[in-house]
């Protein structure tokens, strides 16, 4: 395994943890999974025991069949009609939850809307009649590149509510980044904003989004949120730019929602693989909005009067699947903030806690990281009473970060939930349950009822309890990525072509005696800084467009803060000399490329990479070398005098 000698070391530490935390009794008795015969029962049946939880979403027609598997093909829900807007809005606004909070939103200048459900379905219909009048129909692309706005949310159920397939990006990816999702999904609208607020300055979105859209592009209109107004100075380009409230100022505040079938597709997430180019992850509307109905409410346990916040970003999976669709589906306050945690200053989240008596948190533990970092003074400034459970996200969490993030934020008093998930998973796979299960700091234990795991060997094989192997998904499950969108083949080969017949998650894990499970981090070539996944390749490339560079070699390198920071080793070509500047000028080029999350940490200048004799770069190496390890084999090495220089340059420049 690639990361296997820096995971078996944070292992064995992991291992040697043997506190146990199960849940209160208070908390337990009023669990909404309390009956631990639940995971058996999905055992048995997992069909009928995923059919019972689809049941609950609202159809326009049912289901005749649960799955169709042709692997690595699944169909769920065959035959059904549903829509993922009304089951998120409407079927509570026309309940007794209509003047309920469905979203409240801070903005990072302090600026507060609250839109219960009836206003939502309003806002919802409003912009999908926009959408419509712009030529959008069932199964179009619509590219939203947006900060953290109420009209992020909108958008993306406005599409629902037509069967348009929306594709959001990260408002923090570039212009690049932007142009090459917006091309592969061939999108021929673009909802963005002027600017975003981060820190107290103007992220400029409809600058990117026109460079983005500089020579040929699929793209007719662009809709412009005005977020920042004078504070960002935005071009406009007659006839193909639409100001937001004005596109909006006639359409109706009623749509019918059109009924779509379970697998039509919902939208379209770009992450991360081995290769430079990133891959459109495809969610189908039965099976994602089952899986995200169904682990919201048991994973976070979530309850009419809980008032839920998930900090992530709705430019990554876990906004979609719990800022938005899971929280909504169950007609859940979910609470949505635009800015960062440290602005105005280093307690902003716990002030938000303490304002809105936020229930149920769930974050990174890289932020949690952060938060140690600052310290417990910011926390203890806050009233954290309301909080009853934590939930972490996106990385493997230490068991140092757990057991602060328990005492200081949890008070000692609430069950926290590691979940590990993927952007493919659609939803949470192994987490344990908040009422049932005894939690070990560091462990996600054990897979959710309805969830088999495995961990395996190179040849398929289950490893036993204690050894390290592949994380392997051995049965369909609702919520799965059904394809990579234009690009079936690769995602055959991506995730089912090394253990056929299995989905192979790119993750290394080991499984202890008692069953629970520890995630090692990825085996790939793909990184993980600060819960965001980079591949390896994309900074490669990144970094060989620029004139000066003739090769580059990027790999993660362990970070205490960020988990994986990210090195570069790059060589010039003839005639250029090293400089500070130029090291500079290669990072920045990288942001420029991707966007700043892909900012090399380190960047090094080598006069020869450590390759193969077939000429294949040894980043196993590399990885030793920027952890300061002592050298793993080299005798494959076509020079092994190469890495033995390097090595000794870097530990003189480091
Ligand atoms: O390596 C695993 C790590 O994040 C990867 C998935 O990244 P992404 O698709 O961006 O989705 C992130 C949020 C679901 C996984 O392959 N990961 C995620 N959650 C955990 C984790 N690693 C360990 N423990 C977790 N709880």
């Amino acid at each position: 395994m690639a990361s296997s000698e820096s995971g078996d070391r944070a292992l064995e530490a992991l291992l040697q943890e043997n506190r146990r935390f199960a849940p209160s009794e208070e908390f337990r008795a009023q669990a909404n999974v309390r009956d631990p015969e639940i995971y058996q029962r999905a055992r048995q049946d997992p069909e009928g025991y995923w059919a019972e939880q689809a049941r609950r979403l609202s159809w326009f027609e049912p289901f005749r069949e649960v799955l169709r598997w042709e692997p690595p093909h699944a169909q769920w829900f065959v035959g059904g009609k549903l829509n993922a807007a009304y089951n998120c809005v409407d079927r509570h606004a026309e309940s007794d939850r209509r003047n309920k909070a469905a979203i409240i939103w801070e903005g990072e200048p302090g600026d507060q809307r609250i839109l219960t459900y009836g206003q939502l379905q309003r806002e919802v219909a409003r912009c999908a009649n926009g959408l419509k009048r712009l030529g959008v129909k069932a199964g179009d692309r619509v590219t939203i590149y947006m900060g953290m706005i109420p009209e992020l949310p909108i958008a993306m159920l406005a599409c629902a509510r037509i069967g348009a397939v929306h594709s959001v990006v990260f408002g923090g990816f570039s212009a690049e980044a932007l142009r090459d999702r917006i091309n592969d999904a061939q999108a021929e609208v673009v909802l963005t904003a002027d600017g975003g607020w981060r820190r107290g300055q103007v992220v400029p979105l409809k600058a990117q989004v026109d460079k983005a859209l500089e020579g040929a592009s699929s793209v007719r209109h662009v809709v412009v949120v005005r977020r920042v107004g004078e504070a960002a100075s935005v071009n406009w380009r007659a006839g193909r730019d639409l100001d937001w409230q004005e596109w909006l100022a006639s359409e109706s505040w009623h749509c019918e929602p059109e009924p779509m079938d379970s697998e039509a597709p919902l939208f379209i997430l770009y992450t991360s693989g081995t290769t430079g180019k990133p891959k459109g992850i495809v969610h189908t509307t039965a099976g994602y909005l089952t899986g995200v109905e169904t682990t919201t409410r048991m994973v976070f346990d979530l309850k009419d009067r809980d008032v839920y916040w998930c900090t992530a970003d709705i430019g990554w999976v876990t906004g979609h699947s719990y800022v938005i669709y899971g929280p909504l589906a169950n007609g859940a306050t979910t609470l949505m903030y635009e800015g960062t945690p440290d602005f105005p200053d280093r307690g902003r989240n716990w002030q938000l806690v303490e304002k809105y008596g936020v229930n149920i948190y769930y974050t990174a533990p890289t932020a949690i990281r952060a938060h140690m970092r600052w310290g417990t003074e910011w926390p203890e400034r806050y009233d954290l009473s309301s909080l009853r459970l934590l939930g972490s996200v996106g990385e493997p969490i230490n068991p140092e970060a757990w057991m602060w993030y328990w005492e200081h934020i949890g008070g000692r008093r609430t069950p926290i939930v590691d979940t590990w998930w993927q952007t493919e998973t659609g939803a949470i796979m192994i987490s344990p349950l908040p009422g049932l299960t005894e939690a070990k700091p560091g462990s996600a234990t054990r897979p959710l009822p309805g969830i088999e795991a495995e961990v395996v060997d190179l040849a398929g094989n289950p490893v036993p309890p204690g050894a390290g192997g592949y994380l392997v998904l051995t049965r369909p499950w609702p919520s799965m990525l059904r394809t990579i969108w234009g690009d079936d083949k690769r995602y055959q080969e991506t995730y089912w072509s090394r253990f056929p017949g299995r989905y192979f998650t790119g993750d290394g894990a080991k499984r202890d005696e008692d069953g629970y499970f520890w995630l090692l981090g990825r085996v790939d070539d793909v990184i993980n800084v600060s819960g965001h996944r980079i591949g390896t390749m994309e900074v490669e490339s990144a970094l060989v467009d620029h004139p000066s560079v003739a090769e580059a070699a990027v790999i993660g390198r362990h970070d205490p803060l960020k988990g994986q920071a990210i090195a570069a080793f790059v060589t010039l070509k003839e005639a250029v000399d090293t400089s500070e500047a130029l090291k500079q000028e290669l990072k920045a080029h990288v942001v420029q490329k991707i966007g700043a999350i892909a900012r090399p940490d380190d960047l090094f200048f080598a006069a020869e990479l450590p390759k193969t004799r077939s000429g294949k770069i040894m980043r196993r190496l590399l990885r030793d070398i920027a952890e300061g390890r002592a050298l793993g084999d080299t005798t494959t090495l076509a020079d092994p005098a190469v890495v033995e220089r390097l090595k000794a340059q870097y530990q003189e420049e480091a």
